[in-house]
């Protein structure tokens, strides 16, 4: 499928390839501009095992991952093209040697770094010397307020205590700390106990963030899904944490998708304002793209960033409004949230070109949100964890 938005002229690969090419040229990528931000998955390798990791489910083998030179070309490229911020993340980023090199590197060409870590492999000298090369902010994930959910959720022992020692060392360096704690049914119990560990950790942000249900989560949505009366809570104590934390501690929550009547704006729009590099170079619209059969990703390796800004057709083919179907098509809120999300479309309705059916207009809401709330009611508890096998189901505590 060609262009889908109907104001822009036709957009044809160019063998000029690059940034010169995006500036002179009418065409869509240049009615949205570039991303202020980028997301770079350095890796797939994580010693954790979420069950709810944002990676596809076929992970990208170490193998396969751009070279330090390549990352570093990609880096400059990102400067070049007027990219501000970069977020290193993965997989777990500080699984790669060459992350001090990288960071470097980004500083060096004026870009804003951001460390997104699980922060279980970092070590006080490491630490101090991504300080030294210019790191700028650090988002440790935090998977429970304690070591016993914590370590269950994460899939490996002793994980919260690294988390901890890693989240004093950040702010004793003078680094800027957001906690990220993904919630689900079985961690919305310890939301308040989160929220004054993040007040403890002396953090600047915590990120409430729900889990989103594509790819190893929606392998594990019957185990995750929260329930009604826990999200009612969960709005509760963050309207209360946010009034009493006013200059303390600055807290990120929105509704999960399943229990609101309209979409969130996923991704500020399809090729909008965001773009993630997958290990191998693959430039996403999306970290969970992938999920998507028969969209084709461009790398790195064979194009300029700025010419798959503009030529790809992954990126091309839900941009704007005009591939929406009903009831999308002849919506109020069509430029406002652009139907949702892609991905979640794909994962429930096996059509990423459909109404997002967490929107309460979509022919399949109620039918999905039923199911839903079926498994947050049941008793699945055991996870998938994710890893490079395709997933393993977790020990049945009663052996059965
Ligand atoms: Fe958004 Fe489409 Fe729902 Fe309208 S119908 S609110 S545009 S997802
Ligand atoms: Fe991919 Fe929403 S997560 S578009």
């Amino acid at each position: 499928m060609s262009s889908t938005l109907t104001d822009a002229s036709p957009v044809h690969a160019d063998p000029a390839d690059g940034l010169a090419v995006l500036e002179q040229r009418k065409s869509r990528a240049e009615m949205f501009g570039i991303p202020l931000a980028v997301l770079a998955e350095l890796t797939h390798r994580c010693p954790l095992q979420c069950p709810y990791c944002s990676n596809p489910v076929e992970l990208e083998r170490g193998g396969a991952e751009l070279t330090t030179d390549e990352w570093k070309r990609v880096l400059s490229e990102l400067a070049a093209i007027g990219v501000l911020q970069i977020h290193f993340s993965g997989g777990e980023p500080t699984a790669r040697k060459d992350l001090v090199e990288l960071v470097q590197h980004a500083t060096d060409v004026g870009l804003y770094t951001n460390l997104i870590t699980s922060a279980v492999l970092l070590t006080k000298d490491k630490l101090a010397a991504l300080a030294d090369a210019g790191l700028c902010h650090v988002q440790i994930s935090f998977q429970g307020s304690e070591q016993g959910v914590a370590d269950r959720v994460a899939g490996l022992k002793d994980a919260h205590a690294k988390k901890i020692e890693a989240a004093g060392w950040t702010r004793e360096l003078g680094l800027p700390l957001t906690v990220n704690a993904v919630m689900h049914r079985q961690n919305l119990f310890q939301l308040a106990d989160i929220i004054q560990m993040a007040v403890d950790l002396d953090a600047d942000r915590l990120e409430v963030a729900n889990v989103q249900y594509y790819g190893w989560a929606l392998k594990n949505r019957p185990a995750l899904m929260p329930t009604i009366e826990q999200i009612d809570e969960t709005s509760r104590i963050v309207e209360e944490a946010e009034a009493q934390l006013k200059g303390i501690l600055a807290i990120d929550y929105v509704v999960p998708d399943y229990y609101a009547l309209r979409p969130k704006k996923c991704m500020g729009g399809w090729g909008r304002q965001f773009f993630n590099i997958s290990p191998s170079g693959k430039i996403l619209p999306c970290h969970a793209a992938e999920t998507i059969t028969g969209l084709a990703f461009e790398s790195v390796r064979d194009h300029s960033i700025a010419w798959i800004w503009q030529n790809s057709e992954a990126f091309n083919r839900y941009r704007g409004t005009g591939w929406m179907p009903e009831p999308c098509r002849s919506c109020e809120y069509k430029e406002i949230d652009y139907g949702g999300c892609r991905c979640q479309a794909f994962a429930l309705t096996g059509n990423a070109g459909n109404t997002d059916p967490a929107c309460a207009l979509s022919p399949v809401h109620e039918q999905i949100f039923k199911t839903a709330m079926a498994e947050a009611a049941g008793d699945n508890r055991r996870f998938i964890y994710r890893n490079f096998a395709g997933g393993t189901l977790e020990a049945d505590p009663h052996g059965a």
